[in-house]
């Protein structure tokens, strides 16, 4: 079977993506999984419809926090980082993400860009020295006033914060009010997605103050003007410029500005403040888009060491599989917005959609494939008008990927609902044909438009209907092309029931 190849245009800018990196005094948990995925389902979409991908995640080594857990667990910082550095990669290779690069900010490379980025900010009269007096919350690694406290405690995680006193220097951010006001203006795509906008607006228009970017105190990071270190936050958001080899190469002018930062709503500041007035004092491009997701409880609390709920994703993967994970947390809740993890709505999930929609419709087209002795389907392509994809990409393009995912179940469910009219195993000869041709390509479809959100799933898919998985994945292969067919066969389950 003749697959189209698309042509990768290679002039074109490409498409750059990223997670946060995370925090490596502990193992990744559901929430970092979850970030993960959504950003793996953004970069293999996009792989798809042609386009260069850079799809970078990483690890954020610095600071007070990883020091203190370092210390606690009686090794050097280093030592402790690299351990703790594993466990994130192995678990990236369990969830089949398929990161283009894995940062971290122990890499020389990337120490060399913060020195050097810092050093623009400085020659460019935005640094300046002083002294800071107020909270820290170590566990976020962020400074509070007084009045931000909640009952004197860390209004993010509501840890015990503690009193700094030291001699630090300052980053000019309330120079970039208006700036920033103008960027949110003509990008309206910049603060995504919507609901989460309004809040950062708002903020920025009570106006911005100057912000600390030294810690005189803290030993473990980037050294700055002596007896300086960098703080952790500033550190940690130069890792999508020096992962692409900033200040040289050519990557940095192939994917730069990237298309879009995927970060959970607590670091939405961070990402939608206090990086692009950076970006603006160093005279660089601001990324395209921001995109703050929601927060996962469990089981209604919300997820810490204290309550011992964090959920280990890879614990999912063994009872469940990688693929129900992915499913499932993509197809819970509208990417964007809060839910609740429990596994008993997992189950129901899988039974009903994976198992009860996909598993069966494979099952059903393949073994009536099979059963019909036939070599070669052919017909009208009846059910090709049935998936819009114009409408899947407005979704895909905007990050809207639980919407996205419904529109593709949508139309598995129509295909079951078209073998249940059509009840293919009453007919015969060119009949039998045409409905078999027209199921066989909607699954080929299916595996394809599927393929970002469970991968290894749809590979089985395409494998059994006897397409090419490297040249078949992508999108320009979603027309119906009357060439279907030449060898299919029946694979294993692809779900059971749980
Ligand atoms: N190191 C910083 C990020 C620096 S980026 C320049 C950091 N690290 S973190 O390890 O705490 O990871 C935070 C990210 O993990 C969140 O932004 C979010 O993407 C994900 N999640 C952590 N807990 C989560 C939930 N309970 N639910 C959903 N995602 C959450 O912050």
């Amino acid at each position: 079977m003749a697959h189209r190849v698309i042509e990768i245009d290679n002039k074109a800018k490409g498409f750059y993506v990223t997670t946060p990196i995370y925090y490596v005094n502990d193992k990744p948990h559901i929430g970092h999984a979850y970030t993960t995925i959504a950003a793996d389902i953004v970069a293999r979409w996009h792989r798809l419809k042609g386009q260069r991908v850079f799809f970078l995640t990483g690890t954020d080594e610095h600071g007070e926090k990883i020091a203190k857990a370092a210390a606690a667990s009686g090794s050097n910082p280093q030592e402790f980082v690299d351990g703790i550095v594993k466990q994130y990669k192995d678990a990236w290779e369990v969830l089949n993400i398929s990161y283009d690069y894995f940062v971290r900010t122990t890499d020389k490379k990337h120490i060399e860009a913060v020195s050097k980025f810092l050093d623009i900010l400085a020659k460019n009269g935005d640094v300046y020295k002083g002294e800071y007096e107020g909270w820290y919350c170590v566990s976020d690694e962020t400074f509070f006033t007084d009045l931000q406290l909640k009952d004197g405690k860390c209004p993010e995680c509501g840890k015990e914060v503690i009193r700094l006193k030291e001699s630090t220097h300052f980053f000019r951010l309330s120079a970039y009010q208006d700036k920033l006001l103008d960027l949110y203006k003509t990008n309206t795509e910049f603060l995504s997605p919507k609901l989460r906008s309004e809040e950062i607006i708002n903020r920025v228009k009570e106006g911005l103050k100057d912000i600390s970017i030294t810690r005189a105190t803290v030993k473990w990071g980037v050294q700055f003007d002596n007896d300086h270190t960098v703080y952790v936050w500033v550190d940690a958001l130069l890792n999508y410029i020096s992962a692409l080899d900033w200040p040289n190469g050519d990557k940095f002018g192939d994917f730069w500005p990237a298309n879009v930062h995927i970060v959970g709503k607590e670091i939405n500041w961070f990402h939608s403040v206090i990086w692009p007035a950076m970006l603006l004092s160093a005279g660089m491009n601001t990324p395209e888009k921001v995109f703050a997701h929601g927060w996962w409880t469990v089981d209604g609390k919300k997820m810490s060491k204290s309550s011992h709920n964090f959920v280990d994703p890879l614990d999912i993967t063994k009872r469940y599989s990688v693929d129900a994970l992915r499913y499932f947390l993509i197809r819970q809740m509208p990417f964007g917005y809060d839910g609740d993890f429990s596994e008993s709505a997992m189950k129901e999930l899988i039974n009903s959609e994976l198992l009860g929609a996909l598993g069966n419709l494979v099952n059903r087209v393949l073994t009536l494939a099979e059963n019909s002795k036939m070599s070669k389907f052919t017909g009208e392509n009846e059910l090709e008008a049935k998936i819009n994809l114009t409408v899947l990409e407005g979704h895909m393009d905007a990050i809207e990927l639980y919407s996205a995912l419904n529109e593709i179940m949508e139309f598995v469910r129509y295909c079951n609902k078209y073998v249940n009219d059509k009840k293919p195993w009453t007919l015969e000869g060119k009949e039998l044909e045409e409905v078999l041709y027209n199921l066989l390509e909607s699954l080929r479809v299916i595996s394809i438009l599927l393929y970002p959100f469970i991968p290894a799933t749809c590979e089985k898919i395409a494998q059994s209907l006897g397409t090419d998985k490297e040249l078949s994945m992508s999108l320009i292969n979603c027309k119906f092309r009357n060439e279907f067919g030449d060898k299919t066969s029946k694979g294993d389950l692809l779900f059971k029931k749980v």
